[in-house]
């Protein structure tokens, strides 16, 4: 998401960015891949986030990297190269710990390329949970999902998400796990 700017070029880049990746050659509009969702931190790491990076763009697009804390530096000083990103050591050193602990070497980077297509075909309930029984119960209980309610969008971050970490669902399973977790644990049931 593009915010309130405090460089004008740094605008004129993102924008570009954000153009060049939903434009196609006919000049449609691609279809958008699935992004990422970063839920903020809590404590200093909040604070440090909220003060020196969101003024250009969010947070989601840190869940593309899974790297150690000398990558992490590596990475925000490339990236921002030519721009004005003030960053105090003390506070670089705050979420550089955050980053290499939420996102370091042992998880699993999202996925850039995962393009939602629209379910034709319908679980109904009884296939639903057997489907989420046989993919989504070795390592935490059913209630992990039971008791969650997400709108279909975020569902399918989740079950993207749940899928590199180790899931065995094809993409035709997961739209419709998608559909029916929408319609059933939606996000105002
Ligand atoms: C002045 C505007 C600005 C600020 C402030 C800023 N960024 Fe960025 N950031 C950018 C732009 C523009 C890009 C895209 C650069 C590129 O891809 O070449 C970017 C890219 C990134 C990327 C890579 C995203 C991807 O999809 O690969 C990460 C990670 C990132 N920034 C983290 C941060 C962090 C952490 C902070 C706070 C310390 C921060 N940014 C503050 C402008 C900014
Ligand atoms: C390979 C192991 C594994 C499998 C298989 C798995 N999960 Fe998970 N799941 C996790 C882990 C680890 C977490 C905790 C993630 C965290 O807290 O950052 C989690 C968290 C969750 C959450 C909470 C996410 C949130 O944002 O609150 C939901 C919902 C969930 N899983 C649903 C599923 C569904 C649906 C499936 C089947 C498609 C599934 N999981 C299969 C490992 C797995």
């Amino acid at each position: 998401m593009l915010r309130r700017c405090r460089l004008v070029g740094a605008c004129a880049i993102a924008a570009l960015v954000l153009c060049a990746s939903a434009a196609t050659s006919a000049g449609q509009l691609a279809p958008r891949p699935t992004r990422p969702q970063v839920v903020p931190p809590k404590g200093p790491a909040r604070q440090v986030i909220f003060k020196y990076c969101t003024s250009c763009h969010g947070i989601d697009d840190y869940a593309y990297y899974a790297q150690d804390r000398a990558a992490w530096d590596t990475l925000i000083t490339t990236k921002h190269r030519g721009l004005d990103v003030p960053f105090p050591a003390a506070d670089r050193a705050i979420l550089l710990d955050w980053l290499a602990d939420r996102f370091g070497p042992d998880t699993k980077p999202f996925p850039r390329t995962y393009l939602a297509h629209e379910a034709t075909t319908f679980y109904s309930d009884a296939e639903a949970e057997a489907a989420l029984t046989r993919a989504c119960t070795s390592c935490h209980d059913a209630d992990r999902y039971n008791n969650a309610r997400f709108s279909p969008d975020r569902w399918r971050v989740v079950i993207v998400d749940m899928r590199e970490r180790g899931a065995k669902v094809e993409d035709e399973e997961l739209e419709r796990l998608v559909e029916w977790l929408g319609r059933t644990k939606g996000a105002n049931q």
